[in-house]
């Protein structure tokens, strides 16, 4: 079988369609993270970007203005859905439909970044050498990705309101390819030490993730992506609707003048290759 042919089939269904028609309200969700990972990945002017698991291309944009008309930036996914929108959204940027674990990459970005787009390889090992290959030899990797579920409210809070009315949930594995696959951050660091990095440093960043404006938004959005959302996908409408309200009030704790903001606990990790 083709290494991640599973993600490769999720990313190019359903979820990924999602992800491309709600990007401006997954981008508001995710805007202080992004803000924090570009920040500490630090893009220089000119240096040269590869963006792992791109999406539809926010953070290659805001790579590409941070590097400057003497920098360059390439976006890479295995997603078309998403890599249509990133392509329709701006110039300047190269997008590559690639798996990161396997495409044959050459030794000429001084950064590689990514945006939760790095959880999802079959063979983590694996993946993240081949990602070493992009880098050169001063160059450096820096991403973010969750922690742990329990500390990510926005996506436990959700789908424990709703279990009472969801099918008996097959129990997931911690280190299957998927959001949570690096909650771990012993496994995390050896991972990339087994990849070939150096200067391993991870920091936590406790964030919020802006669900929306009112609890209406939330409770859509958590209908939308995240574990609920994968739960919930094959559910009738009166259940969904139920499911709506039942989520609607567990985040009510989270609502503020600014949005519903549950808690968002995520690692920023950065290496040398
Ligand atoms: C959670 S989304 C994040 C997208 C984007 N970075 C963002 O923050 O909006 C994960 C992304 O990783 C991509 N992805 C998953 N496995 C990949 C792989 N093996 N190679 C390249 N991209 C991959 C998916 O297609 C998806 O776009």
């Amino acid at each position: 079988m083709t290494a991640n042919a599973e993600q490769i089939d999720y990313w190019n269904g359903p979820v990924g369609e999602r992800w491309a028609a709600y990007q401006d309200v997954l981008d508001k969700a995710l805007a202080a993270i992004s803000d924090a990972a570009l920040a500490f990945a630090h893009p220089n002017s000119g240096e040269r970007v590869l963006d792992i698991g791109c999406g539809c291309g926010t953070t290659t944009y805001a790579l590409a203005k941070a590097v400057g008309p003497s920098g360059s930036v390439t976006g890479a996914d295995i997603s078309l859905p998403m890599l249509k929108v990133a392509r329709g959204r701006g110039v300047g940027v190269n997008f590559l439909q690639a798996d990161a674990a396997t495409h044959l990459f050459h030794a000429t970005h001084d950064l590689v970044f990514s945006r939760f787009g790095v959880m999802f390889f079959d063979d983590p090992i694996a993946a993240f050498a081949n990602i070493r290959k992009a880098l050169v030899p001063n160059g450096r990797i820096a991403f973010v990705c969750w922690r742990a579920a329990r500390e990510n409210h926005w996506a436990s809070v959700p789908i424990a309101a709703a279990m009472p009315l969801l099918p008996p949930q097959e129990p997931v594995d911690p280190l299957a390819p998927g959001p949570f696959a690096f909650a771990d951050d012993a496994r995390l660091r050896s991972i990339l030490v087994d990849a070939g990095y150096h200067n391993i440093r991870l920091e936590s960043l406790n964030s919020t993730m802006n669900m929306g404006a009112d609890l209406d938004a939330a409770a859509d959005q958590a209908l939308r992506v995240g574990p609920l959302a994968r739960a919930a996908a094959e559910l009738d409408d009166a259940t969904r609707e139920k499911i709506r309200g039942v989520v609607r009030a567990a985040l009510a704790g989270f609502a503020t003048p600014q949005g519903v903001k549950p808690p968002a606990a995520c690692w920023l990790v950065a290496a040398t290759p």
